[in-house]
């Protein structure tokens, strides 16, 4: 009795268990989540489809090794309520009819990526859906040649609202054809394939469209005819990377059209008013047109409600010349909503370009121009743009600007990106802080920094904001000095007070450099000095030689002195009182006194040659003053030149004091050796003598 209840018991409770068992455990290798009831099996390389817990609803199953399936392939799916399924990647060669048979709450199936199924294949399965309301169906990279027209049948009881087919290669894509059987489609995609050749069509639900990367030329006639738009509910519509040249009057009709993608597509210019007539546009794609693109015209942004211009690697020059057409104040002008726009990888040859350009867009708020070639901010443009808060200058070549003309006084930038510039040193006179209240971002990293004393407030600025300096420290590097390149600039940049000493360390350099050359100075100054004599008779002899002074003159003269007379100031008294008494007063010979005859304003050297060659003789008055004195020194050098030539009367020598020849330079010395030598007699008895012999020997003409 008790083992039959027992065995009941057991009995009644194995279904349960199974039944936990089941509910609870994923199988290996799969992973599920409770929560969104997935299970992905994704490159399990799975051959058969396990047994899920019944929370599942989506099954991700690609990347598995299902070649054939039919419908008990999907037998241990039968107590699941799924909804999607992906049976993308599993080199399925063949499903059966009946395959799909057993999914009654299916919405969404994904068959991409398994080009040995036929579109007829696809067909037939699809068509044995026991859900009314499936209604996405993607068909990615199945590499089908011919457009699947049948599919497109078979789908055609279902509201199929998304159609993915990506990565095929059929040319013809018939619209018509497409929106008899899909007439509920929100959703086309259609993109990576080899499509030339396309038949437009009418969907009244048509949401987005996405054809980019054919090689579809379209024409005006794609999106409507004269009675009825095509595409009236169309939003997005992704045209990019196809065989497009001309957009002039191509959109129309599109009264709903908010996105539209046109990048990559040979396009040759923007006329006039082509985005005038789509009324919802306000996200406009314009980028890699490539080298062929050259006019703007005036108005050929021209949209009230454009906010997003992406016209980036356009190579488009900035300047009106020959090959580009556009003009500076009028490009912008006539798009007053806009707040995005995108002018990365395109050229502004002159930076003001810039502020014409943009300074009529009062509601831009973001603006990129990475890649420009940009060498210094535009000048008068931030300070008048109120809402501008995002600015990116990634990749050029800025290495500095003014911070008070780019800014001006107050500026609502609040993120600045310059990564990637040829910025070295970041100094107060670029971000007044004053000004850039609102800078909360800053990207600065990759750029050739200079991590010496001229940093040291940029490292000031870093420690006390830091937040607001992104990518820092690890993109934040030193290039100069070298020895301290690749280091962070954390690391890198010298401490204020190593800078302090720097400065001491430059200022002593400095005084020591002032004195050193105060001390050449004084030695050069003290030099010519002392040589003064020396130079001044260097200069003399320069002057004779330039002059052709003849030092000698030879020929008989009227000379209107006897004698010139070399003596030094001390002896200018006994000079006055003696020899001009004696001489001059009572002998009426004419001498040549420095202090009386030279005459006044000219040159002292020329004076000396001068009287010396208008006097016979010359009288060189020895004292123990005159050989010491440099002045009388350079007298007696000139008279030497003047003499050496002449006859030994020609120079009488005076000694006033007794002076021995140890006192006397050695060319003073030859020089009175070789002159008829009279000392003045101390007695003075002796002296009337002395003066007769004197009076003789001047009187006594050659
Ligand atoms: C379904 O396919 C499997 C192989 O994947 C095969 O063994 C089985 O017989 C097939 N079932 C039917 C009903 O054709
Ligand atoms: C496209 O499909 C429509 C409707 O089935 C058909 O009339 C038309 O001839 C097709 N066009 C092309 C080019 O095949
Ligand atoms: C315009 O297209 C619609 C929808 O395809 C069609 O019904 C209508 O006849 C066409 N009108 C003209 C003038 O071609
Ligand atoms: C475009 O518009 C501007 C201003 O209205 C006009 O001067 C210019 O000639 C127009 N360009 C073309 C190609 O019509
Ligand atoms: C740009 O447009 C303005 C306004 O139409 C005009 O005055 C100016 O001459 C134009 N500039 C060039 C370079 O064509
Ligand atoms: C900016 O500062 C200058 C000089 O301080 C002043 O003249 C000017 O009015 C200020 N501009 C604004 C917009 O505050």
């Amino acid at each position: 009795m008790l083992q039959s209840y027992f065995l009941i018991i057991v009995l009644l409770a194995l279904p349960v268990y199974i039944l936990v068992a089941r509910t609870s455990s994923c199988p290996k290798p799969c992973i599920c989540k409770k929560k969104g009831g997935t299970a992905s099996c994704r490159g399990a390389l799975l051959r058969f489809v396990p047994v899920f817990p019944t929370y599942v609803t989506k099954l991700y199953f690609s990347g598995n090794l299902l070649e054939t399936i039919n419908a008990s392939t999907f037998r241990n799916l039968e107590g699941l309520k799924l909804v999607f399924i992906s049976l993308g990647q599993n080199g399925i060669t063949h499903i059966t009819a009946d395959a799909f048979s057993g999914f009654r709450f299916l919405l969404e199936l994904d068959l991409s990526r398994n080009p040995k199924l036929t579109p007829l294949m696809v067909a037939d399965a699809v068509a044995h859906i026991k859900c009314i309301n499936f209604k996405h169906i993607i068909l990615n990279r199945m590499i089908w040649r011919n457009e699947p027209t049948e599919l497109y049948i078979s789908l055609s009881h279902f509201n199929i609202q998304k159609l993915e087919m990506l990565e095929n290669n059929f040319e013809n894509l018939n619209m018509t054809l497409l929106s008899e059987n899909l007439a509920q489609l929100k959703e086309l995609r259609i993109g990576y394939g080899v499509i030339s050749i396309i038949q437009p069509g009418y969907f009244q639900k048509l949401e987005i469209l996405d054809l980019h990367f054919n090689r579809i030329r379209f024409t005006k006639d794609f999106f409507g005819n004269e009675t009825t738009c095509y595409l009236p509910q169309l939003v997005k519509l992704n045209l990019a990377a196809n065989s497009i040249a001309s957009i002039d009057k191509l959109f129309w009709c599109l009264d709903n059209l908010n996105v539209l993608r046109l990048d990559g597509n040979p396009i040759l210019d923007v006329l006039n008013n082509t985005f005038f007539y789509l009324p919802s546009l306000e996200i406009l794609y314009m980028g890699n047109l490539g080298f062929r693109f050259n006019r703007i015209d005036d108005r050929a942004f021209q949209s009230s409600t454009l906010k997003q211009l992406w016209f980036f690697n356009n190579h488009f020059v900035f300047i009106k010349d020959v090959m580009h057409h556009f003009n500076e104040t009028e490009i912008f002008r006539h798009s007053p909503k806009l707040e995005y726009l995108d002018l990365r990888g395109n050229e502004f040859p002159s930076i003001h370009v810039l502020e014409k350009m943009l300074s009529p867009v009062k509601s831009l708020s973001q603006l990129i121009i990475d890649n420009c070639q940009l060498i210094t901010l535009p000048e008068n443009l931030f300070s008048k743009l109120p809402n501008l808060f995002y600015v990116s200058l990634r990749n050029n070549r800025i290495s500095s600007w003014n911070g008070q003309r780019v800014f001006g006084n107050q500026s609502s930038l609040r993120t600045m990106r310059l990564t990637g510039n040829s910025l070295s040193t970041i100094n107060e006179r670029m971000f007044p802080r004053k000004a850039l209240t609102h800078l909360s971002m800053l990207f600065l990293g990759n750029n050739p920094f200079a991590c010496t004393c001229s940093n040291v407030w940029f490292k000031n600025w870093i420690e006390t904001e830091q937040s607001i300096f992104e990518n820092y420290p690890e993109l934040y590097h030193c290039k100069t000095p070298p020895e301290k390149d690749g280091e962070l600039l954390k690391d890198g940049i010298p401490t204020q007070f190593e800078c302090s000493n720097t400065k001491n360390e430059l200022f002593t350099a400095i005084v020591t450099s002032l004195s050193l050359s105060g001390i050449v100075f004084v030695i050069i100054f003290s030099l010519i000095f002392r040589l003064r004599w020396h130079i001044r008779y260097w200069l003399y002899l320069y002057r004779v030689k330039k002059k052709e002074f003849s030092l000698i003159t030879n020929e008989e003269t009227d000379y209107t002195f006897e004698a010139y007379v070399i003596y030094c100031d001390n002896d200018l008294k006994w000079i006055q009182r003696e020899l001009l008494g004696k001489i001059e007063n009572e002998s009426e010979i004419s001498l040549c006194i420095r202090d009386r005859d030279f005459e006044v304003g000219k040159v002292y050297v020329e004076n000396i040659i001068e009287k010396m060659n208008s006097s016979r003789r010359i009288i060189l008055v020895i004292s123990h003053d005159m050989v010491k004195s440099n002045w009388c020194l350079f007298e007696s050098r000139i008279a030497q030149e003047k003499c050496l030539n002449k006859e030994s009367d020609a120079l009488i020598s005076l000694m006033v004091e007794d002076v021995s020849e140890e006192n006397m330079s050695s060319s003073l010395r030859a020089f009175v050796n070789s002159a008829s030598l009279s000392k003045f007699p101390a007695k003075e008895y002796d002296q009337e003598q002395f003066w007769l012999n004197l009076t003789k020997l001047l009187r006594n003409q050659r």
